[in-house]
């Protein structure tokens, strides 16, 4: 029998995809399911976005576009990336891709080389080591746990980058934790870059819409623009424009990171399809209030899922500044046993699985993170099953013993 690739044995599914399998089928069974678990923003685009796919359907070409992307797309991801300070990047320096995620496949895929290293911060998102071991790219991965906020400090970014990685990348505000560099922490991290040369740096960064508290975003290159030599930001219209579906991620960096991504979109995808570029271009170019009222909404919730999380003994949850995660620290809860169930609990997949069957609310176990201590809440659900769920959990915590 003809065998498969040994990269594919090397890929995995996601596991954030089983929770929610898993969390679907027993709403379909009829159970009543609160879904904490999967990333999606759960609101729709605003009317102009859908106004603008009506128009280019009825002028629609039909005809294969651009392998970088559409120029009306790439002129308005550079206008959108000059509002948040990120400023001189031309259409060569841009390139665009099925998401945010086919970037960064794209960006792996021209960088690494079998056997080259490729550093990240733990907790990370999940698909970050899944990329990273289709393309056999050597792993170092850099703790960074509740006890340091899930934040990366400037002199474990200075180990590392020491041991000359070709790789390093960063993603602020972070999927699982919600955590998001200050100027201050970005521009000591950026001093750091600045000495190795030799590195890489790619700051997935789609999340830099939804930061809370009037934070601000902030990237290596507003710290040290000449770092735009080596650093490559990826964004995308998925969780700020609530159009995960339509697919359409970017990268803004070096010229000839941009043309890599374009020729390998010419091998696979050859272009973002003309409809959905009309409503990437709307979305970007259009009026902003979607995506700073739901800013406003995510930042409310985020302070019940907080007041909630504070109130269980032992629980440690560092306090999101942006996206819409909540990544407690669980751990007090293993080697316990949840009382009316008799279910024990000895790891994060443990809790979530007698999460979902006994309270019906679904989190995704930080294992699937590289962080075993905690699990992910996505609070993007529906406002009225916010608090329901919140309560839920806290029933089961004090039912553990
Ligand atoms: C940090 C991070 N990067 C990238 C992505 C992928 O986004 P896209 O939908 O644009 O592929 C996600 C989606 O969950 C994410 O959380």
């Amino acid at each position: 029998m003809p065998q498969l690739a040994r990269r594919i044995g090397r890929a995995k599914p996601s596991a954030i995809m089983q929770v929610a399998e898993k969390a679907k089928r027993l709403k379909a069974e009829g159970r009543d399911i609160i879904s904490f678990s999967i990333g999606v923003p759960n609101f729709l685009p605003g009317d102009h976005v859908y106004a603008a796919v009506r128009e280019a359907l009825a002028k629609d070409s039909g005809q294969y576009g651009s392998n970088r992307g559409a120029d009306a797309l790439l002129d308005a991801f550079i206008e959108h990336m000059g509002k948040i300070g990120l400023t001189g990047y031309g259409r060569v320096n841009c390139a665009t891709g099925i998401g945010a995620k086919h970037v960064i496949y794209n960006i792996a895929e021209a960088l690494l080389d079998e056997g080259d290293t490729i550093v990240f911060p733990t907790p990370y998102w999940t698909s970050y080591l899944d990329i990273a071991e289709i393309v056999n790219a050597k792993i170092d991965l850099l703790p960074c746990p509740a006890s340091q906020d899930y934040k990366l400090t400037p002199a474990q970014l200075d180990a590392a980058l020491a041991k000359k990685p070709k790789v390093f990348l960063f993603n602020n505000p972070s999927n699982p934790t919600g955590m998001v560099y200050s100027k201050d922490e970005i521009d000591a991290l950026a001093a750091v870059v600045a000495k190795y040369p030799d590195t890489w740096v790619i700051t997935d960064d789609i999340y830099n819409r939804m930061v809370f508290d009037g934070l601000g975003y902030h990237n290596f290159v507003h710290s040290r623009p000449e770092l735009r030599d080596r650093v490559i930001f990826i964004d995308s219209l998925s969780k700020t424009y609530g159009m995960p579906g339509w697919r359409v991620g970017f990268m803004a960096g070096p010229e000839v990171i941009a043309q890599a991504v374009t020729t390998m979109n010419s091998n696979h995808i050859t272009n973002v399809p003309e409809i959905v570029t009309a409503a990437a271009v709307a979305a970007l170019s259009g009026p902003q209030d979607v995506p700073t009222q739901r800013c406003a909404e995510f930042q409310a919730k985020r302070d019940q899922v907080m007041a909630a999380m504070d109130s269980i003994p032992g629980v440690i949850c560092p306090r999101p500044q942006g996206a819409f995660y909540v990544f407690p620290d669980i751990s007090v809860a293993f080697g316990k046993t949840h009382q009316p169930s008799g279910l024990k609990i000895g790891n994060d997949m443990d809790l979530c699985n007698a999460l979902l069957e006994t309270k019906g609310v679904a989190c995704v176990p930080g294992s699937a993170f590289g962080e075993p201590s905690a699990l992910r809440i996505s609070y993007t659900c529906p406002t009225p099953q916010l608090a329901p769920g919140l309560q839920r959990f806290q029933e089961f915590f004090a039912e553990l013993a």
